[in-house]
């Protein structure tokens, strides 16, 4: 008999042909229950395929009597209680690696549409305000020669950095820990948070969410960073206070923000949307199909390991400490 496997989203179809063939697949997507109704009805479940948007908290996990493994659809692996599924022999597994490259381009993207109003000046011409060429007509930053500053040199930060150094970027970063060899090897400058805060033209975030990060960006931060810097989140929502945020950008006491994450998604802070320096996409970080298929066959590999009774090769990095 084959074995039970959860999928909370759909997958490209490619992907999910794959885990049919070999296993039992119950897709919670359109199926009109919850995860939590469908893990109560189906106890023989062995692997449960989540995604971000996905809770699974201690009741979840508990709810999967039989589970061996959770397969997080994402490299971020907040949305579940690892260390409740440690402690019952449960493997997490994420996928790291290859999101990194479309992840640092989305940001670029966004670095270079708060930079040159891309987005409010498509919007300008659409609505028919385009009637002639003017000398000071949606003037922005100029990205040569200006700061970015990273915070989380991991494998997302260093990628955008690279970037980022294309344009002429000057590139000062802050990670824990201090990263010399990255530092010899690229010239990328270390900086102490709140000096990075103050010097950046923009700043960057690409550190995971811990609650211990919560609103890492708050007033007090915030306030530190120059009122025509810009300021960019494609990592996690709640690293930031979003009303704050809001509310320094509607005062124009920032540039512009580009922000691919939001505090509690997918809500987003009606002031931020009604405002025209602040550029909003909706959590499309690894949104290329080449990254969402090798992320889906990661979790398809982990899932196959784990139920093969093998160690899955990407476990989280939380699992080695
Ligand atoms: C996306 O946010 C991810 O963690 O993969
Ligand atoms: C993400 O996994 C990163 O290392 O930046």
């Amino acid at each position: 008999m084959k074995e039970t496997v959860i999928l909370t989203h759909k997958y490209l179809p490619e992907a999910e042909a794959r885990l049919r063939e070999k296993y039992r697949l119950i897709l919670v997507e359109g199926s009109g229950l919850t995860l939590a109704e469908t893990m109560e009805g189906n106890r023989e479940c062995r692997a449960l395929i989540s995604f971000l948007s996905e809770k699974v908290d201690r009741d979840m996990i508990d709810l999967g009597e039989s589970l061996k493994i959770i397969a997080n659809y994402a490299v971020g692996y907040n949305n579940i209680d690892f260390a409740y599924a440690m402690s019952k022999g449960i493997y997490v597994t994420h996928t790291p690696d290859v999101l990194t490259q479309a992840t640092a381009d989305l940001t670029l993207a966004l670095i270079l549409a708060c930079a040159r109003r891309i987005v409010e000046a498509d919007e300008f011409l659409r609505q028919g305000k385009f009637t002639g060429w003017q000398a000071a007509l949606m003037l922005g930053k100029e990205l040569n020669g200006s700061t970015l500053g990273i915070i989380g040199m991991g494998r997302i930060g260093l990628a955008t950095a690279l970037r980022a150094r294309g344009f002429g970027l000057k590139i000062i970063y802050y990670s824990k820990p201090r990263l010399p060899e990255i530092e010899e090897q690229y010239g990328f400058v270390y900086s102490e948070f709140s000096e990075l805060v103050k010097q950046a033209d923009i700043v960057s975030l690409h550190i995971p969410y811990s609650p211990d990060m919560h609103h890492l960006f708050n007033r007090e931060v915030f306030d530190l960073m120059k009122r025509d810097a810009i300021f960019i989140n494609a990592a996690r929502g709640p690293l930031m206070d979003e009303a704050v945020l809001a509310e320094k950008l509607e005062k124009n006491e920032l540039f512009s923000a580009g922000l691919d994450v939001y505090e509690s998604e997918p809500q987003v802070t009606e002031k931020l949307k009604k405002l025209k320096n602040a550029v909003l996409v909706p959590h499309i970080g690894s949104a290329t199909h080449y990254a969402r298929l090798q992320m889906a066959m990661m979790t398809i590999r982990s899932v196959e390991q784990a139920l093969s009774g093998q160690t899955p090769a990407f476990l989280i990095p939380d699992w080695r400490q």
